[in-house]
């Protein structure tokens, strides 16, 4: 038997004037799935999660969370989710602990089952320690840590994270996606949005690339990746980039090259150029050298293609 899908969009819009932030977004998210949605600054996935979370609502189209229309069941879509959204809210002048406690009371869990469950939650997120102090003086990695074990108080079934490891060091960001993989053993579809290719590459299984409110490619990394080549041969002088689906095609092409060539595995950041002509890291705008597919079928893939493997 199939399982029904824990995340549903269909042809989702959402304008803002005459922007369209959200344009015609369709997937959907099978339960125990970590699916990543990766795209440069602006691109929609704030938009689209906020629009999942209840927070905004659609100008067009729909979107089911826990089976629940998140326009017209809000409650019950909620009452499911754990949200950790993009911008640090923990509330700076309460303990740890107690913004735990705040949370658990704003779900209505009782104070005796509250107790054990923050208790669990400091020891699951590494804050045992840090209970008491106030939460203005946690970092920025500490904060983070904080608002996972915040979203998952209520034993959510589905954990959206909003750019969880912005702005965080490579060591601080390795140790929440540690957190992340953990709550993802517990048993949470986890939905996450991110402009850190490897971030998308370390942790989903999935990954839904969007730009200019378009999904423009759904697949797993791997798969992502073959599909553009799964070899890239570089001219680090020129930045020019060639794509095949073979170390010996690549090297066959590299040893007819005037001038230094590198050969290397492709990345997610490969496959959103070969997509937009644009970086993911230089918020969508930068334009890069030229790059091309050789010995392929694909070599004639459109700006717009989108690559989509069946339900989860
Ligand atoms: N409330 C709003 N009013 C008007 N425009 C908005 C509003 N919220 C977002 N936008 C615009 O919608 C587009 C998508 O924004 P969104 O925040 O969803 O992008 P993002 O992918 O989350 O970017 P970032 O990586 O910077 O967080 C942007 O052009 C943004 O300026
Ligand atoms: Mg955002």
């Amino acid at each position: 038997m199939e399982m029904k899908p824990v995340i549903e969009v269909q042809d989702l819009i959402k304008r803002f004037g005459s922007l369209t932030a959200v344009d015609h977004l369709n997937l959907s998210v099978g339960s125990g799935e970590i699916f990543g949605f990766l795209g440069p600054n602006g691109a929609g996935k704030t938009t689209t999660v906020r629009i999942l979370t209840t927070l905004a609502k659609p100008s067009a189209g729909r979107a089911l969370v826990s089976c629940h229309d998140v326009v017209k069941e809000p409650l019950r879509a909620k009452s499911g989710m754990g949200v950790v959204p993009q911008h640090i809210n923990v509330d700076p002048d309460l303990t740890v602990a107690e913004n735990l406690r705040f949370h658990g009371m704003l779900h209505k869990m009782s104070s005796s089952k509250l107790k054990a469950r923050i208790d669990e939650l400091l020891e699951f997120s590494g804050l045992s320690e840090r209970g008491r102090e106030l939460s203005k003086n946690l970092s920025g990695g500490l904060k983070r840590r904080l608002m996972i074990a915040r979203a998952l108080l209520h034993h959510p079934n589905v954990l959206f994270l909003d750019e969880p490891t912005v702005g965080l060091d490579a060591h601080t960001r390795r140790r929440t996606w540690e957190l992340i993989r953990r709550s993802h053993e517990l048993g949470v579809t986890i939905f996450l949005t991110t402009h850190y290719i490897e971030e998308a590459e370390a942790l989903c299984h999935r990954v839904g690339i969007i730009h200019e409110g378009s999904l423009i490619a759904l697949d797993t990394p791997h798969k992502l990746k073959a599909h553009t080549g799964k070899v890239v041969v570089e001219s680090p002088t020129t930045g020019k980039t060639s794509f095949f689906s073979s170390r010996e095609a690549a090297a066959a092409f590299a040893s007819h090259q005037h001038g230094e060539v590198m050969i290397r595995d492709s990345n997610l950041e490969d496959v959103f150029i070969r997509l937009t002509g644009q970086r993911v890291s230089g918020g969508g705008k930068t334009k890069v050298a030229n790059s091309s597919m050789h010995g392929s079928k694909h070599s004639q893939q459109g700006a717009k293609h989108t690559h989509k493997s069946g339900a989860h």
